[in-house]
């Protein structure tokens, strides 16, 4: 059996000897704004195809990590659905077209892997008779192999705007499906399971805007996609992707643990726990929206799923450290990130499961009762439970009952209005006496103190989320105006982390969580998963003080609601010792004060150079490189008229002993010199040919520079330029020297300058004396 590992190993080997260029899989996360993840081996290519980056090599391959979640409920249920995938490309940045890369595909199928000819069919776009011929002349495929279909088929889009062109797809025949309602016209294309789609081969020529409409991309360019997965499947002769080497280690651990057997649910999991692996690895944590909601939606699902298979105690790590082990030769980042997947794994399994086994016996109960599931309950076991909704339909499903999502979706708008209605905003000025009370300073500081402390909890939160459960707390300082947290961590801040623990923050500030308090002993809140300081001694009871996704031990005075803090703004990151950063920021009217005068700044700015707050930068950035323009004419200029000055100096000599000649000058200048000293001693030497000796007086500094350099025709035991300014500068009570060809000095003493002259005279005609002799 050829193992999947080989296969892709033998895919980016084959196209490397094509003289493509082996890029390694980019993280989940794309840089790319436009998607939530990355979906497509062309993700992080998309610069290059749209033409806004210059391609640093014409061809590429790679094996990219992606993630699909659009078909989640048909994942496990099916030979073929996956949320993670592994998508095998090449790629051509306007070099090769449709020629080279059908001609590549095929050799590599038929060839490379072997695979029997008479088992691959092709579609193309309806329009595009062209790919269709080169089919048949490059392959001698038939025609009746080949199926012409329309743009739902064999169009490619990475999303609703960018690249994308028509589309040609090679087919593996499986062999008749019995359920096929089509049998005998049954081709690619066909619903049935018959025709397995193996690869894609898009020729990406357009771009797509926001209107739909197409324009031509600046080059042609070519994406390739074939799932790993599914060409597996082909090459070890199995029915379902579930069946390769890809999946079966971790289906046999599941088995394993579980003591029910369920297939759909063990097919779950296992394809769950790659995407869950991955994307910890890739610094995807779980929260509530975004990728992280992906991510805690994938897992509660995982979880769910093992408790189906009688799953009792924690797994999801066990099977992480499989994912680890298979992947791990490939994928670096799981090994090196071993530590966080499996602290993160472990927190969301602990806190899930506890509630889950509540909601799943209130799921039984309601289900045997009213053989529905009504939006009332399916709320309760989102607020209460934290059941995502989809986990709930999943239930639903399974025990073919009816969901009211739209009573659901209501109750979910109820809660929102709520919580928008209850939530105590402090307005200074208008306090809690029918708005006429004033806040005391100490009043209205004792807010700000609660606001800043609240905010230390978030934004430890929020740092574990964004760096890794590994930060610990290193020490804090709350005070009216500002907070300061201390934590340990390997590495300082990228500005994008900084960024985003912000984000994350401000978030829970919106989302506007009770901020809860309630008193357990020091074991159970530590078993709850609550963050506590390990340098702290607590006594047998502690407070446990939880807002929104944060849990700590602590026994300060806080905000009621997380809104209350208004606004939360880090204004610096740094080291404050080996392994200890410091973050300090403001919150509440502080901060939207900072905000405001930071935007002044740019306001003001942009009005003094008549510009826009976004046109600031380009028109700073102009301004700069003409400035640099100018400052390289200037030095040109102020070099020239320095030349010029110094050789027309009437305290300048030349002394001649046969061939030889040395030039030395003296200048008196009134500025300081913004040019370079050797590029003069250069030019003058061009215009008198020979050694050249150039005293600089600032008559207003009385400062005193000298250079001397050489000349290539004199031996360096007879001249050497650095003993000249060694012998001269100690007489302007100053020093200096160099090398024997260059040498600089400088000195305070004008008043012995014509003394130093002299002297340099004598050495230079002893010199040249001696060099004649
Ligand atoms: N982008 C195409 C796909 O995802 C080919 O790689 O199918």
């Amino acid at each position: 059996m050829i193992k999947a590992s080989a296969i892709r190993q033998r895919y980016i080997d084959y196209f490397i000897s094509k003289g493509h260029k082996f890029q390694e899989s980019a993280s989940l996360v794309p840089p790319d704004p436009t998607l939530l993840l990355t979906i497509a081996g062309m993700v992080p290519f998309k610069p290059y195809f749209l033409g806004k980056k210059e391609a640093p090599y014409s061809k590429a391959t790679s094996c990219q990590k992606c993630i699909r979640t659009n078909d989640l409920n048909n994942v496990g249920k099916t030979p073929r659905h996956h949320t993670f995938f592994e998508m095998l490309g090449n790629f051509s940045f306007g070099d090769y077209f449709k020629k080279d890369a059908i001609s590549f595909a095929w050799e590599f199928l038929t060839k490379e892997l072997g695979l029997n000819k008479d088992k691959l069919y092709i579609s193309v776009f309806k329009d595009d008779e062209e790919a269709a011929n080169l089919w048949k002349s490059e392959t001698g495929i038939s025609d009746d192999r080949i199926s012409r279909l329309g743009a739902e088929h064999n169009f490619w889009e990475a999303g609703p705007t960018g690249p994308c062109g028509p589309c040609s797809e090679i087919y593996y025949d499986t062999g008749e499906d019995e359920n096929c309602p089509e049998k005998t016209k049954c081709a690619p294309g066909c619903d049935c399971n018959r025709f397995l789609e193996i690869w894609n081969l898009v020729f990406m020529q357009y771009n797509k805007n926001d209107k739909g409409e197409l324009s031509p991309l600046p080059k042609k360019n070519i994406d390739t996609g074939m799932g790993l997965e599914r060409i597996s499947t082909v090459i070890q002769n199995v029915k379902s992707n579930f069946e390769t080497d890809l999946f079966t280690p971790i289906i046999d651990k599941i088995n394993e643990l579980a003591t029910t057997q369920n297939r759909e649910s063990s097919q779950v999991i296992a394809d769950h726990i790659r995407a869950i692996t991955f994307m910890i690895a890739d610094n995807v944590f779980p929260g509530n929206d975004g990728r992280g909601y992906v991510l805690k939606k994938i897992m509660r699902r995982a979880i769910l799923h093992g408790k189906q298979l009688g799953i009792t105690n924690h797994f999801l790590t066990i099977l992480a450290d499989l994912v680890i082990k298979e992947y791990g030769s490939f994928y670096k980042e799981l090994e090196q990130n071993k530590k966080m997947i499996h602290e993160i794994i472990a927190t969301e399994e602990a806190n899930f499961s506890k509630t889950l086994e509540y909601g799943l016996e209130l799921i039984k109960e309601v289900i045997a009762e009213h053989n529905a599931i009504s939006g009332e309950h399916a709320f309760k076991l989102f607020d209460t439970y934290g059941f995502p909704l989809e986990l709930t339909q999943d239930l639903a499903r399974k025990n073919n009952v009816k969901l009211d999502v739209v009573g659901f979706e209501k109750l979910m708008e109820q809660q929102k209005e709520r919580s928008r209605e209850n939530s105590t905003f402090y307005k200074e000025g208008e306090k809690p006496i029918g708005g006429e009370a004033i806040i005391a300073k100490d009043e209205k500081d004792k807010i700000e103190m609660a606001r800043n402390h609240s905010a230390t909890h978030l934004l430890q939160d929020a740092l574990k989320k964004v760096m890794g459960k590994h930060i610990a707390q290193a020490g804090s300082m709350v005070s009216p105006e500002r907070l300061r947290f201390d934590f340990t961590t390997p590495k300082g801040l990228t500005d994008e982390q900084i960024e985003e623990i912000e984000r994350l923050v401000n978030e829970a500030i919106l989302e506007n969580h009770l901020v809860d308090f309630c008193t357990l002993s020091l074991q159970e809140a530590l078993d709850s998963g609550a963050v506590a300081l390990f340098t702290e001694k607590y006594g047998d009871e502690v407070r446990v003080v939880t807002m929104g996704d944060s849990k700590e031990l602590c026994g300060g005075t806080h905000v009621e609601r997380t809104g209350d803090i208004g606004l939360f703004k880090i204004i610096s990151e740094a080291s404050i010792s080996s392994g200890v950063r410091r973050i300090e920021a403001l919150t509440g009217t502080y901060a939207f004060d900072y905000l405001n005068n930071n935007l002044k700044v740019v306001r003001n700015i942009s009005a003094k150079y008549k510009t826009s707050a976004e046109q600031l930068e380009q028109k700073i950035e102009d301004i700069q490189s003409e400035l640099d323009e100018l400052k390289k004419t200037n030095a040109k200029m102020a070099e020239n008229i320095l030349t010029e000055q110094v050789i027309s100096s009437k305290e300048s000599e030349t002394i001649t002993f046969g061939a030889l000649t040395a030039f030395i000058s003296k200048i008196d200048i009134i500025e300081e010199l913004k040019v370079d000293l050797k590029t003069i001693a250069d030019k003058v030497q061009e215009k008198t040919n020979g050694i050249v000796c150039i005293f600089i007086h600032n008559t207003k500094t009385n400062k005193i520079q000298i250079i001397v350099k050489s000349t290539p025709g004199i031996p360096v035991n007879l001249f050497n330029a650095g003993n000249l300014v060694k012998e001269v500068t100690p007489i302007i009570n100053g020093k200096g020297g160099g090398r024997p060809d260059l040498a600089q000095g400088s000195g305070e003493d004008s008043s012995m300058l014509p003394k130093a002259i002299e002297k340099a005279v004598t050495y230079l005609k002893f010199t040249l004396g001696s060099s004649v002799c």
